[in-house]
């Protein structure tokens, strides 16, 4: 009976691509548009948006900066990976941010962004990502935009169910999606089984600048940690992690993965575990990796090897860890703004399954066990059974909740957004998404007070919602209205990369912070160039260092004479411009990395190694001025054996 209800709806997926095609290059007032939704999104000309939405890039290994409901981008973010329309990356001082244990890694592919919160409400202060492929989160600070902190997390592989916080920002948290063996060494891969552990780390995150510090790591059993989201108000001091193949197989996952007709969700009490530590227990273990943290006054980063992490075994704290029996892999792993219920997401199930916090510490009390996995007790699945919703859909991921006693489900396979009411479990509406929607945004949602006004789909398929670009097409969000009973569709536009996840932010909490420029009188770069009588060429071996200053419309020197081939030349640059938006870009030719875009106050650091003689220009990037054209100079080449006397000008 499911089977056909499902190609029933499949059938009806095929007959909105059609109609989609049939609709594209005009606008329509039919199909899911009504016309006064064109007011709802409609942001005048020179008026701003009600909300920011902050994007992950997926593969891009960055963020991405939207306003709601306009849909339109502001800024990419460039977090885990080189960005060359900034220098991120490329410039000297960024570098040291994309150093791990494996060397310099320039790209990874960022999953779920998580805003920071004081009592469970978004406080905009940071925003937290995390990167899957080699495994770190992210700080991004919310007054200037820019990725402040980067942490490596060791014994730990394909970092997904990550970067979420806990209700005061105490703790941001990655669980690893590979089992892997702890510590790394050669063994068979077929050993896995029982040998390979799973870790669940805890970062600390500094109440007052934000400083990561990997605080410890739950070593357990080596299942695949999926999704995670903090206990809040009741549950507060828990932490909630889907896992699936508990069948712990190494190979076939589709099939082999798929056997336990139930996983888990593992609640984890950290606060416990909090207190275990800070009394002296857990495992030092030797490990290697990379602590990265830029700092706003010198405008540089600095990368630190840390050494040695803290391991807790699970089973030697008692009360600690359980495990919740959930339905057939789930993938979503989401708590109700009030904290009492769990949702699970069973992605090869159609109903949702919702556990009760209230009901596991219950169950926890009357110590009712349904045996154990590796010495962590299991629930009964009965016994922490919230409800079941009875979805219709098929294949559901993630939820979030307006705050208004409603919960939004996302089905990847029927292609649908389901609304359904907490505690009722009851299906209130559903609408088709343009398609198969993966995760979904409210501002606010992954907290105690969302701002239940918008639902954002992020879709995984395009198709035909757009003019083609070729095979390559961007990813769709669209936008839902959720005031009413019945949500309404009333905007699409594409996104970059591949948003896995995102979090918004009514704009009035940012906007008002947002840093506008780099004061230079606090300008703390040892290599900046404050006034312009200070700028010089120094020679020190083979290493040139050019201290330039730049204004509009000119480079303080413009002529540079006494470079060799064979020599570094490091180009220290600072923007002496104090007003908003007029930053200044640098390009050498040949330059083996990317220009800088550097902003008012700042200084940022570009190296070149002149490869051949000649005189060789530079120029300014960014259009600054009517002479921004203008702004532009030279340096002069010389044979490795030249007795050309270093010497700079402007002017002369
Ligand atoms: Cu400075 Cu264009």
């Amino acid at each position: 009976m499911k089977k056909i209800n499902y190609s029933i709806l499949a059938l009806l997926g095929l007959v909105m691509v059609f109609t989609g095609c049939n609709d594209s290059g005009k606008k329509s007032s039919n199909g899911a548009l009504s016309s006064n939704n064109a007011e709802k999104v409609y942001v005048a000309p020179g008026e701003q948006d009600e909300f920011y939405a902050f994007m992950s890039g997926g593969y891009s290994g960055n963020l991405t900066v939207y306003g709601l409901p306009s849909g339109r981008m502001f800024k990419e973010i460039p977090v885990f990976s080189q960005f060359p329309t900034s220098g991120y990356g490329y410039s000297e001082e960024t570098k040291p941010m994309l150093n791990t244990s494996f060397g310099f890694v320039p790209w990874d592919d960022s999953h779920h962004p998580d805003i920071s919160q004081t009592n469970g409400e978004l406080d905009g202060r940071w925003i937290f990502i995390n990167g899957n492929n080699t495994p770190r989160i992210a700080r991004i600070s919310l007054k200037t935009f820019e990725t402040e902190e980067i942490i490596e997390l060791p014994n730990s592989a394909g970092n997904h169910s990550s970067s979420f916080i806990t209700e005061n920002t105490e703790y941001v948290v990655a669980g690893t999606r590979f089992s892997v063996p702890v510590p790394q060494r050669d063994m068979p891969i077929n050993e896995y089984k029982g040998n390979f552990k799973g870790a669940l780390s805890f970062v600390s995150v500094d109440p007052e600048d934000g400083r990561l510090d990997l605080k410890f790591q739950i070593m357990m059993p080596g299942f695949n940690y999926d999704l995670s989201h903090p206990g809040r108000g009741k549950s507060h001091g828990w932490f909630f992690f889907t896992t699936y193949n508990t069948e712990e197989a190494n190979s076939l996952l589709e099939v082999n993965a798929s056997q336990n007709d139930k996983d888990f969700i593992a609640a984890i009490n950290w606060k416990k575990i909090e207190e275990y530590v800070n009394n002296g227990g857990g495992t030092k273990m030797p490990a290697n990796y990379a602590h990265n943290v830029y700092d706003e006054g010198t405008h540089t980063a600095t990368s630190t090897m840390k050494k040695e992490v803290l391991t807790v075994d699970p089973t030697k704290v008692p009360g600690a860890v359980y495990f919740l029996p959930t339905p057939k892999s789930p993938h979503g792993c989401d708590v109700d703004p009030s904290g009492n219920y769990i949702i699970g997401n069973g992605k090869l199930s159609a109903d949702l399954t919702v556990h009760s916090f209230d009901r596991m510490l219950a169950a926890i009390e009357g110590k009712k066990f349904d045996g154990e996995a590796y010495g962590i007790p299991i629930l009964k699945f009965e016994d922490v059974l919230a409800g079941t919703v009875k979805s219709g859909g098929l294949g559901p991921l993630h939820t979030e909740f307006d705050g208004k006693g409603n919960a939004y489900t996302t089905f990847f396979i029927s292609s649908e957004v389901v609304k359904w009411k907490l505690g009722t479990w009851e299906v209130i509406d559903r609408k088709p998404t343009y398609y198969s929607v993966g995760h979904l945004m409210i501002p606010g949602g992954n907290s105690a007070k969302p701002f239940g006004k918008y639902v954002v789909a992020m879709n995984k398929i395009t198709k035909d919602r757009y003019l083609p670009t070729g095979p390559e097409l961007e990813h769709s969000a669209q936008l839902y209205d959720i005031t009413g009973d019945k949500m309404e569709l009333i905007y699409d536009f594409p996104t970059h990369g591949e948003p896995h996840y995102a979090a918004g932010i009514p704009a009035e909490i940012l906007a008002p912070k947002s840093q506008k420029i780099y004061k230079l009188a606090e300008n703390k770069h040892p290599m900046a160039t404050l006034g312009v009588n200070d700028a010089r060429v120094e020679r020190k071996g083979n290493e040139v260092h050019v201290y330039m200053a730049m204004i509009r419309s000119h480079f303080t020197p413009d002529n540079i004479e006494g470079i060799k081939v064979g020599d570094k030349v490091y180009f220290h640059i600072t923007n002496h411009e104090q007003d908003f938006d007029v930053p200044h870009g640098f390009a050498m030719i040949g330059a083996n990395n990317s220009e800088l875009l550097i902003m008012p106050g700042q200084t940022k650091s570009l190296v070149w190694e002149p490869k051949e003689v000649g005189v060789w220009p530079f120029y300014c990037t960014d259009f600054c001025s009517a002479l921004h054209q203008e702004m532009q100079g030279y340096v002069r080449v010389s044979p490795a054996n030249s007795n050309i006397d270093l010497s700079w000008s402007l002017g002369e």
